[in-house]
């Protein structure tokens, strides 16, 4: 700490803060139009003058020192942050009171306020340009527009995507998409960073215009009528009496606008923020204080909840009677359920039933399915999605560290000096952490590797691009350890003191010469060599991977051999290294936490361990079945053997999102009871006797834990659609149907259940969780958590990490003469999944209305294929009629298949073959061939969708061209 002299006060400050926060960290206001923390010190506004040692500096890009002494409030200061805040004012036309900004949080409104300013010295001058709408979900009014940058720094900074840049050199400067291009042409992916920091009114969402104010939604003629008249009164009354009725409007509208914090429903990165709402219209999402996402989003989080009242919402049970669904109440739906089931039950054995829980559910409504399976129906068949994507990563994790979870966070990922990539597309399946490593490495120096077999954003942004062959991504990491033990590269130090079984592992890699490596991979061993020194020289190196990894047949061993490299290199117990496996939904590290698994019980508790069995059954007062049960590709198995007759599956879009969707369809026919409970009548549903009505995340209460272990609340946003309900409330109803006496009457009280059988969340409970507050488990009971998961030993009973030995044996499904090409799938950005939810967003349909294939220059050329053709994918398992769009992100041979579509998923084309270890299929691991169909439509992404665009990189908004210009001076007569 340090002391600074504050407008004659002394204060402690810290060493090295801005002068900005020290003033504001005591109390202090002071204008500040341009600065926002989480974008830093752009210096565009100049507002934030002060005086120190007589003279003016911006407080925004000063550091503390010792000694210092400050003046706010000096003639000086006072005169040069008006002169810049008049500046500002002649960019902009205060007409707060029919403006959809006046919430409270408008910065010019409030500067106005702030500095006291009655009358504008510079007149309001408009700039030559029309407002573009051309964006689905956000406008820019350059005549409102300060030019303060902020929207600049968090396009090119923060979020990365380098569409904005300021014209400082034009007579009239204004912010610009593509350096000139209309929003809708440009490459911005709608991730909203820039109208979430937005000061003002220039950048909003659309959904706020007409709908926040009560004088807003008037004609546009009568709404600039009445700017007239304000700007009339100006000269007479001044800005105060004019922004006091701004501001009895603003207090009307806090009566009718609710902001409430929920977390996303999308992806594992577990974005948080506030949402805004007048009735059942969802006016915006603020996004600020989230611990994982801070300011960021992606469009899907900002933009895409159209789903949320969607006319296609399930707002009724259904019972199927003749062939046909029927709306039903919920005592019919809820008893005929609980009837079946115990008739079944009574009949063929609980194990003769199922149950798949929601990775899109809450910690409690997991906990509540499992505990339904085991401890009502008595069975452990229970599973989730994670069995889909992310186990075999689990699996490599447990055998290594022992811990199935992320070893730090978000911010370790950022604070690396080296982060490898391994089948991850993170920039689109896991956009905000992507944003986090694109800064670092366009910022901080940071270096990338990235291995995949398609060249995606962040292929084409690293240092290193891998293209190894399809699945062999556990033979280049092994020789690379190889290479480092052989070379004494290794971290001696901390193989000895933390690592097991170094022999085992030596041995286990002698096939893993670079030369077999290069054989297999086909990678070239100079390229390896340098991939191998890299890791060696960072200090600090972190691996992320996701379902490039996972969806292959050796998706455990792949797993492991990348928690085997860390461990060779001593990447782990310290900030910025670790094992990062990203998970694919917002919860489905929270479904598996929570114990709907078949193996183990809540906090990974094995089934078959007698003191956790006894723990569960005393607080449960029931016998618990003490074998393994079925994960759910063996559910699909069992059904066709006729062993399974009853399933209840939770949002869970099995049918199309299982891998050869034919023969799991298949067997839900056969299936003799089918429950299906989801927010709309999805493509399961079809198969299903009866269908329930659940709620999406915004309409219940509840926790979702994030990749980073992380736990947070969301609160009901609004009342459940007609009549669904939170799916928490059904599985208790069903359960008390079938006997149980279960008196939850909020999630809080699953959740105390949960924290007091499971020591890994000994100390979660709902007051910790408060607001914005998380956890990251394990939690101690006194609600300590660990956000770097591995401190002092891993996860054994001597403290000690496991080397474990893997081998090759190459995929599953090679390339033959019939099926010739490799066909890789995965996620788009702008949807998620099989699109159920995002297809219900207006503006993600215009912008990626379609699926499709993409075809690399040469294979497009040699079977003359442009984009828009359409083609016929044919797999030994079923086919599918698809465009073509003609792309060098893949090259050769290889077709990339997003996963959005229910039409023609692409899981009509992947077979059954799983990782062994835990039967996660092998999507990855699919050969097909194409036809081409007599028939070209057009391009299958239009021309608005974002991947047309041209990004204009810079270093941030570039203020010194601003400082350039001939009619700039510091105000105050400072210098620059
Ligand atoms: S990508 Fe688009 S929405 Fe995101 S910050 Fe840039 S301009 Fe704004
Ligand atoms: S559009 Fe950009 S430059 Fe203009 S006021 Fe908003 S954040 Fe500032
Ligand atoms: S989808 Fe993922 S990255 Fe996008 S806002 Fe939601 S949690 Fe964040
Ligand atoms: S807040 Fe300091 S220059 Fe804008």
């Amino acid at each position: 700490m340090v002391s600074v002299v504050i407008d004659g006060v002394s204060r402690e400050a810290q060493r090295g803060e801005l002068l900005i926060d020290a003033i504001q960290g005591v109390g202090t206001e002071i204008p500040h139009v341009c600065y926002h923390p989480q974008l830093g010190s752009i210096q565009t506004c100049d507002t934030c003058m002060v005086e120190t040692e007589g003279k003016l500096v911006r407080a925004c890009a000063t550091a503390v020192v010792d000694g210092m002494s400050v003046s706010t409030r000096s003639a000086k200061a006072k005169a040069a942050q008006v002169e810049a805040f008049d500046r500002i004012l002649s960019n902009h036309l205060l007409y707060c009171t029919v403006c959809d900004n006046n919430n409270g949080n408008c910065v010019v409104h409030n500067t106005t306020k702030l500095l006291a300013i009655e009358h504008q010295r510079i007149p309001f001058r408009s700039k030559p340009y029309e407002v573009d709408e051309t964006s689905p979900f956000y406008r820019y009014d350059p005549n409102q527009c300060i030019l303060c940058g902020r929207c600049v720094e968090a396009c090119q900074n923060v979020e990365v995507n380098e569409t904005l840049s300021i014209n400082w050199e034009d007579p009239n400067p204004r912010v610009l998409w593509d350096g000139g291009s209309t929003i809708g042409e440009s490459s911005c992916v709608s991730c909203g960073h820039c109208v979430t920091v937005c000061p003002c009114n220039a950048l909003m969402e659309k959904s706020m215009l007409t709908h926040a104010g009560f004088f807003t939604s008037l004609r546009k003629s009568t709404l600039n009528r009445m700017i007239e008249v304000v700007k009339g009164i100006e000269p007479e009354t001044g800005y105060a009496a004019i922004l006091a009725l701004s501001e009895a409007e603003e207090a009307m509208r806090e009566q009718r606008i609710r902001k409430t914090k929920t977390v996303c429903t999308y992806c594992g990165v577990g974005c948080s923020f506030d949402v805004w709402t007048k009735d059942r219209h969802i006016l915006k999402i603020v996004p600020e204080h989230g611990p994982a996402n801070g300011i960021s989003t992606c469009i899907k989080g900002k933009f895409g909840w159209g789903h949320i009242s969607s006319p296609d919402r399930l707002t009724s049970p259904l019972i199927r009677e003749n062939g046909k669904f029927r709306n039903a109440t919920w005592d019919e739906a809820l008893s005929l359920v609980a009837r079946r089931l115990t008739e079944i039950k009574s009949q063929s054995g609980p194990d003769s039933m199922a149950f798949i829980t929601s990775s899109k559910c809450t910690n409690e409504e997991s906990f509540l399915m499992q505990k339904l399976a085991r401890a009502v129906v008595g069975t452990n068949n229970v599973d989730n999605c994670s069995r889909y994507c992310q186990n075999p990563a689990t699996v490599g994790l447990f055998r290594t560290v022992g811990y199935g979870g992320d070893s730090g966070s978000i911010k370790d990922l950022e604070e690396a000096d080296l982060v490898i990539l391994i089948g991850s597309n993170t920039a689109e399946s896991h956009p905000v952490i992507a944003t986090r490593i694109k800064r670092a490495h366009k910022l901080k120096g940071q270096r990338l590797i990235v291995s995949d077999i398609r060249e995606h954003e962040m292929a084409r942004r690293a240092d290193v691009f891998l293209h190894p062959k399809p699945s062999t991504d556990l033979v280049w990491l092994s020789a690379v350890s190889r290479y480092l033990l052989d070379n004494d590269l290794a971290n001696k130090a901390f193989l000895r003191e933390h690592v097991n079984g170094l022999e085992a592992f030596r041995k286990g890699l002698e096939p893993f010469t670079m030369e077999a490596a290069a054989r297999i991979t086909g990678l070239s061993v100079e390229t390896l060599t340098k991939v191998a020194r890299m890791i060696s020289e960072a200090r600090r190196v972190c691996i992320a991977w996701a379902m490039g990894v996972t969806q292959h047949s050796m998706g455990s061993d792949t797993s492991t051999a990348i928690s085997n490299l860390l461990l060779v290199t001593g990447n782990y117990m310290r900030h910025g290294t670790g094992a990062y496996p990203m998970r694919g939904h917002n919860n489905v590290q929270g479904a598996s936490d929570n114990g709907s698994q078949p193996t183990n019980l809540p906090g990974y508790q094995p089934v078959d361990d007698p003191e956790v069995r006894a723990r569960h059954e005393a607080a449960w007062k029931v016998k618990l079945p003490s074998t393994k049960g079925l994960d759910n590709h063996q559910m699909v198995e069992a059904i066709h053997q006729g062993k399974l007759k009853a399933m209840y599956i939770v949002g869970e879009e099995m049918a199309i999102v299982d891998s050869n969707a034919n023969y799991v369809e298949a067997a839900f026919e056969k299936l003799d009871f089918f429950v299906v409970q989801d927010i709309f009548f999805s493509h399961t549903c079809r198969y299903a006797d009866v269908v329930l009505p659940g709620a999406p995340s915004m309409e219940k209460e509840g926790t979702f834990t994030n990749t980073e272990r992380r736990i947070q609340r969301l609160y009901q946003v609004l009342e459940p659609l007609g009549d669904c309900r939170a799916d928490w409330r059904i599985i208790r109803d069903l359960a008390n149907q079938m006997g149980a006496k279960w008196r939850y009457e909020h999630p809080s009280e699953v959740m105390d259940e949960v924290a007091s059988l499971t020591p890994l969340f000994a100390g979660v409970n709902y007051a910790r969780l408060e607001g914005y507050n998380s956890l990251q488990w394990p939690v101690a009971a006194e609600g300590t958590d660990q956000p770097l998961l591995y401190k002092e030993k891993f996860n054994f009973p001597d403290g000690k990490a496991r080397l474990f030995p893997v081998s090759w044996t190459g995929p599953v499904e090679q390339f033959d003469a019939e099926y010739d090409l490799h066909l890789n799938n995965g996620r788009l950005l702008e949807h998620f999944h099989e699109g159920n939810l995002t297809y219900r967003t207006e503006g993600i349909r215009q912008k990626s209305p379609d699926v499709f294939v993409e075809v690399s220059p040469e294979l497009a050329e040699a079977r003359g294929i442009q984009s828009g053709t359409w083609v016929q994918l044919v797999s030994p398992y079923g086919q599918v009629r698809v465009r073509a769009l003609v792309t060098d992100r893949v090259s050769g041979n290889e077709l990339y298949m997003p996963m959005n579509s229910v039409e023609s998923p692409v899981n009509r084309l992947t077979g059954s073959h799983t990782d062994p270890i835990t039967d996660t299929p092998a999507y990855k691991e699919a050969s097909v061939r194409l036809k081409v169909l007599d028939e070209v439509g057009e391009s299958p992404l239009p021309r608005i969708n974002p991947r047309f665009g041209h990004p204009t990189p810079q270093h941030g908004v570039e203020v010194e061209r601003k400082w350039k210009r001939s009619d700039y001076r510091m105000p105050g007569n400072g210098t620059v």
